[in-house]
């Protein structure tokens, strides 16, 4: 077993967690890790979703600790390559009826819009799931562009088959889509996308993504109650 490890680190291959090298175009299967982002402060569970052999989309979800039974907030990050022109992630690892979270660079900035989809055609505007942008964690240089944003709505919905909500302390299987397209109106929220390319799937283990101090965070991020007029749920500072 460590011959074959060290055969593929030689080969430059993915090692999964059970130590044989991934191939194909498949997403990568190591599954989620713990990252902490020195930048905003929050501990983040985080999922390095490939879209090619060479290129991903990283994921990153912060939760609060001890969420409530019912809806709760959540801190979600991606680092995206300048190659795309927008990225999309359904809470509820399909197209239709749950929570997209839809981004696209503006600037030295991205804008992220609120989306529903009730077929296979352009999501509409989503007024079920409010975002908005901390005042760190979000760029543009080079070769990326990052969004850090809070949600408020993303974690429960109504979908087809009735009432959802994600497990805070469980994994679930999100999907992602994703166009080298560019948004038609980059500064706006309601902007018209091309369609994306292959969608895919993933499953983030959001237990890996827990922080005590949540809404601490936020208020040090810029994100007071009153700020965005969303109440907290997710307990005392
Ligand atoms: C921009 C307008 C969009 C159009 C025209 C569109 C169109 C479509 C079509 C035609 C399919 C079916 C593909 C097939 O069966 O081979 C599909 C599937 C899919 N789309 Fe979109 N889409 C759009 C936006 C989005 C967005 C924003 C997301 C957000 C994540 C998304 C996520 C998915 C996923 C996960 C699938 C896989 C099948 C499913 O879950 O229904 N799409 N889309
Ligand atoms: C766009 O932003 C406005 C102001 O923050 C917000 O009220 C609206 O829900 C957003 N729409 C979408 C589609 O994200
Ligand atoms: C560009 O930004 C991304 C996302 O913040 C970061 O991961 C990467 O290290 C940055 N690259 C350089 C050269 O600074």
């Amino acid at each position: 077993m460590k011959f074959s490890l060290a055969l593929a680190a030689l080969a430059g291959l993915e090692v999964t967690a059970f130590g044989r090298p991934s191939t194909g175009v498949q997403p990568r299967a190591e599954g989620t890790i713990t990252y902490v982002d020195q930048e905003t402060g929050f501990t983040f569970s985080e999922y390095k979703a490939a879209f090619s052999l060479s290129a991903n989309i990283v994921f990153r979800f912060a939760l609060p600790s001890n969420a409530p039974s019912g809806p709760y907030n959540t801190v979600i990050q991606a680092v995206v390559p300048n190659q795309l022109g927008w990225i999309g992630l359904a809470w509820g690892g399909n197209m239709v009826r749950n929570p997209l979270t839809v981004a696209y660079p503006n600037g030295q900035k991205a804008t992220v819009s609120s989306r529903w989809a009730t077929g296979h055609s352009t999501p509409g505007a989503y007024t079920g799931a409010t975002y908005t942008l901390l005042n760190t964690g979000n760029k543009v240089n080079g070769s990326h562009w990052q969004f850090t944003a809070k949600c408020a709505g993303c974690t429960t919905w109504t979908g087809t088959s009735g009432s959802v909500r994600i497990s805070p302390t469980g994994s679930s299987r999100l999907a992602f889509a994703y166009s080298t397209g560019k948004a038609a109106s980059p500064s706006s929220n309601t902007s018209t996308i091309p369609v994306h390319d292959t969608p895919n799937y993933f499953t983030n283990d959001f237990s890996l993504g827990q922080n005590p101090n949540f809404d601490a965070l936020l208020q040090r991020n810029g994100i007071s109650a009153a700020s965005d007029g969303v109440v907290f749920v997710d307990g005392p500072l």
